[in-house]
This record gives structure tokens, C-alpha cells and sequence, in this order.
């Protein structure tokens, strides 16, 4: 790594060079003390020095799905802004990049465990609308979630009490929506015109569905815990086509993506939490490769 200076018009500048990477400018102060050496600090710019971030944010212009690492790959293109924003839930907007670009960059097609109100699901369905509006032929896209519809239903299926101020009584509103909380999924595709993008919306127990295609993309976000991994893995495993890439919701320690890679041929992974380690990213996203 070398440190380069140089003047602009609003003053003196510093740059961190890394390789092929280029500059980041910041108005920082804070991080002053790590550019030491260099002129007056009022005038500076400071650089962002968490190498791992530059590095993904970053991405080289010329940078294709192909030619990209795979931690470059899935943050390649920026999260679009959506005309309603993206639906109520738990994923930041870092992982929701890493879903839009494994949505636009799908090789087959795509299986969702647990969309719940959406949120995940608008990103991946965006994916694959620029997909499609960049000349690729389209992906069937089939979801499946509990469609949880009242209090007994959640502590059947969850084991847990239904606490109405769970999320600012944000659950209660989609379970006591009129049909539940698919109802309200399909509603928030369409408010972004997104529905078209979504082939299948299944209620019920992914275990039990009669889902027979093979994937090429499949993200589940019921493995939260290992008796989960434990519950899904297989299924998920065997319903990846070669190739797969399978992306796994809450996934933020080794030894879980050790457990859930132990069900599958991989050829490489990472967590986003490794990339974005700091607890306010709320980076928690398990990407897994198969071999082809
Ligand atoms: C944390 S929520 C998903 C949040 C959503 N992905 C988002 O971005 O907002 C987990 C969802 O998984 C669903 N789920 C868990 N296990 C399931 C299973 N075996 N079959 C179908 N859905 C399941 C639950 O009903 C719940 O809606």
C-alpha cells in the first residue's frame, strides 16, 4: 500500500492507492490521525482506510460478473431506489445489494424460503427485472412461506408466544391483515410493479410443497438457529442444480456456515458480516457457491 498526495481545487487531498483500486475522498476528520505526515489538516480530505470496505466499494468500473471476486460480485451494482422503498423486515440495505445482484446475475432459476412481507423478495424480484431489461432471457422465481394468518397459527408453527407490540405491532398488522401476511406480500410487489417477476407464491410448509425444479439461486431465510439448518439443508441440497448459489439469511458465525456447508458441494463462500464486521451494517448474509 502507498500513500499518495496531490492538489485539488478545494485543497490538498490525500489517497490510499491498493493495487488496482482507486481513491476514496471523505470529509472525515476523525480520521486524521492515520494520514499523519501529510500538510494542513483543514484542507484535507480524508481517506477511508477500512480496507476490506474500499475494496467492495470500490468496484472498478470495467468489473464484470466474470472478472469479479466473489465478494465484488455480489455488491457489483448499487441497490435502485424503488418508487415505494422496500417493504418493512430485518435486512439492511447492504445485504438487499447482495440479494439484488444475485437476483440480476441469476444463471437459473430462483427459490425463496421465507419472504415474509417482501422485503428480500423486492430486492431479488428488481434483480431480475434488470435482468430481464438488460437481454436475458426470463427466470421462473417460486416462493414459499408459512403465510402466518393469526396468533394460533404463529405459535403452531413458531413455538413461540404472538406478541402483539412485536416490531411496533408491525407483525400483528401483516398476521391480522385480511389474508395474512401473503396478502400483504403480494400487495408490496405491486406497489413496485414487481409481481410480474414472481412466478409462483406458495402458502405453507416448505418441507411439504411439491416444488420439483432444479436452481439456480436459492435464498432461505429459515436458518436461524441449527435445528433449522438441520431442518431445511437437505431439501435446499437437493434442489440446487449445479452451480447453485444459495444464499442464507442469519449466518454470521464459522461454525454455523460450517454446518450449513456441510450439506453442500461448495466451491466458495463468504459472510457479509466479514466484510462489513461493524454491528450498526447489520450484515448477516451466508453466500455460498456450488461447484458447477
Ligand atoms: C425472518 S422472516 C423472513 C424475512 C424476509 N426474508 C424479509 O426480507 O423481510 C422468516 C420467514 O420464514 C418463514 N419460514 C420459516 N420456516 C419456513 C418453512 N419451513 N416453510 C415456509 N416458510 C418458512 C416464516 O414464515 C417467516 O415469514
Amino acid at each position: 500500500m502507498a500513500i499518495a498526495h496531490r492538489t485539488a481545487h478545494d485543497g490538498l487531498r490525500a489517497s490510499i492507492v491498493i493495487g488496482w483500486s482507486q481513491c476514496l475522498f471523505f470529509q472525515e476528520l476523525s480520521l486524521e490521525s492515520r494520514i499523519s505526515g501529510v500538510a494542513d489538516p483543514r484542507h484535507l480530505t480524508y481517506c477511508y482506510a477500512n480496507l476490506e470496505q474500499l475494496r467492495v466499494y470500490n468496484v472498478p468500473p470495467e468489473t464484470t460478473v466474470d472478472s469479479a471476486g466473489i465478494v465484488e460480485r455480489y455488491f457489483l451494482q448499487p441497490l435502485p431506489k424503488l418508487p415505494n422503498g422496500y417493504p418493512n423486515g430485518w435486512m439492511s440495505a447492504k445485504d438487499l445489494t447482495v440479494l439484488f445482484n444475485a437476483g440480476q446475475f441469476a444463471k437459473g432459476d430462483v427459490l425463496e424460503v421465507g419472504p415474509w412481507l417482501g422485503r428480500s423478495t423486492t430486492a431479488i424480484s428488481a434483480g431480475l427485472r434488470q435482468r430481464e431489461a438488460d437481454g436475458a432471457t426470463p427466470l421462473k422465481y417460486d416462493t414459499i412461506d408459512f403465510g402466518i394468518t393469526s396468533a394460533e397459527e404463529w405459535v403452531e408453527r413458531f413455538d413461540e408466544p404472538f406478541r402483539l407490540g412485536k416490531d411496533k405491532g408491525r407483525v400483528a398488522e401483516a398476521v391480522y391483515h385480511p389474508g395474512g401476511t401473503i396478502a400483504v406480500l403480494i400487495q408490496n410487489l405491486k406497489s413496485n410493479d414487481l409481481l410480474k417477476y414472481v412466478t409462483n407464491i406458495t402458502r405453507g410448509d416448505f418441507l411439504d410443497s411439491p416444488i420439483a425444479r432444479e436452481y439456480g439461486l436459492i435464498f432461505c431465510d429459515a436458518t436461524h438457529d441449527d435445528k433449522e439448518i438441520h431442518r431445511h439443508l437437505p431439501r435446499l441440497a437437493e434442489l440446487a442444480a449445479p452451480g447453485c448459489v444459495l444464499v442464507f439469511d442469519d449466518v454470521i458465525t464459522e461454525e454455523r456456515a460450517d454446518l450449513v456447508c456441510g450439506y453442500l458441494n461448495v466451491s466458495d463462500r463468504f459472510m457479509t458480516r466479514t466484510v462489513y464486521p461493524e454491528r450498526k451494517t447489520r450484515c448477516k448474509l451466508l453466500v455460498v457457491e456450488t461447484k458447477s
